[in-house]
């Protein structure tokens, strides 16, 4: 049922080395109204949130187009959402027949789909669902499963610790992102009944806007001051959130004591995994994803469209949208040498001085 025709792998076997900057963001060769020569457009919400957009998503994504020869242009709106439509503006005048979107809301995305849509241009919903868009694809990870892994993944972390009935406080990810609804469902379907049972007990809880690391601190650190110090475990719901949690237990001598979640396995994580102050992240093959989608938005510029064998129920429009959802993986400090190992981190920017030893322990050598 999860997994699609589509065939993923194919893009990122043809990536060769040494690649020029053909198809980069110089864009005006490409005069809009001419033969209409296939060009995707792509917008990143921001760098900020997580180091993903810029360090692995706009890799992988430039990768496969330029394994297709295909033209193309990334552009990031930096959590700014009239910056977002601007950037869009510009893309459909600038003649793309393709645009993929990580929207930082549903109200902007939905605005930019439907612009692009009464231009002719083909549209995909990357890593987040537009509610109530437009999208032609939607192409992501299992969102709800993210989610599960971490309330197990968080579980498992409060066990080995043997803490009884501990507090577990939740830093969810930004309102407006429907991953972060997605996720809060996977985390709450292992804990709510946990709670619901007396076996664990539910702290303070709060959403962190456009999941700023900075803000999420301040709200982590409300919620330590709050509970008096009595919080037994941390549901972040990225490693970037995690991080914000972390600073504020070293803050309190408490990093370490208290387990930590996250998600996108980024070198921060990953490291503070193997100094044990994180408790677990979860690993999203983003090369899969960007190849994924850059074959579908490729069909799309040249005016194709494939089959993915599988959709996603828009719950606002009750819309079906044709899917790719891919399947993430729990990492904890033994398997840490597995995203090594597929290459997402090097060792060179995971074990630096501090952490060197602790990766000789973990096996990544
Ligand atoms: C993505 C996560 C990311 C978060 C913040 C979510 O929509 O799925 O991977 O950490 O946004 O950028």
């Amino acid at each position: 049922m999860r997994r699609g025709i589509l065939t993923i792998a194919t893009v990122g076997l043809l990536v060769t080395g040494g690649v020029t900057a053909c198809g980069d963001d110089s864009g005006s060769d490409n005069d809009a109204g001419s033969d209409k020569k296939p060009k995707i457009g792509v917008i990143l919400p921001d760098s900020k949130s997580s180091g993903r957009w810029e360090n692995a998503d706009r890799k992988f994504l430039e990768a496969a187009f330029k394994a297709a020869g295909v033209d193309y242009k990334i552009q990031n709106a930096q959590d700014d959402k009239s910056q977002f439509q601007t950037i869009a503006d510009q893309m459909i005048t600038d003649g793309v027949t393709a645009l993929m979107i990580v929207n930082l809301d549903s109200g902007t995305g939905k605005a930019v789909l439907e612009r692009a849509k009464s231009q002719g241009v083909a549209t995909i919903d990357y890593d987040r669902l537009t509610l109530g868009g437009s999208a032609e694809y939607y192409v992501s990870f299992d969102n709800e499963v993210v989610g599960k892994l971490q309330g197990e993944g968080l579980s498992k972390c409060l066990t080995d610790k043997g803490v009884q009935k501990p507090v577990v406080a939740y830093l969810n990810g930004s309102p407006t992102d429907n991953n972060a609804t997605l996720f809060k469902n996977g985390y709450d379907s292992v804990l709510k009944p946990k709670f619901d049972s007396g076996e664990y007990v539910k702290g303070p809880e709060q959403s962190v806007p456009a999941w700023d690391n900075a803000q999420g601190a301040t709200l982590f650190e409300q919620m330590l001051t709050q509970t008096g110090g009595k919080i037994d475990g941390v549901l972040a719901a990225n490693d970037g959130l995690g991080n914000a949690a972390i600073s504020v237990l070293k803050k309190n001598k408490l990093n370490g004591k208290v387990p930590v979640t996250g998600q996108d396995a980024d070198v921060q994580g990953l490291q503070n995994i193997l100094a044990g102050d994180q408790c677990m992240t979860v690993y999203k093959a983003i090369k899969q994803e960007a190849d994924a989608a850059a074959e579908l938005a490729i069909g799309l510029a040249k005016g194709e469209r494939k089959e993915t064998g599988q959709t996603v129920k828009d719950p606002e429009s009750g819309r079906d949208v044709p899917s790719v959802l891919l399947t993430p993986k729990l990492i904890f400090k033994e398997n840490v040498k597995d995203v090594v190992a597929d290459g997402f981190v090097t060792k060179e920017a995971l074990c630096t001085a501090e952490y060197a030893k602790l990766c000789a322990e973990a096996g990544i050598s």
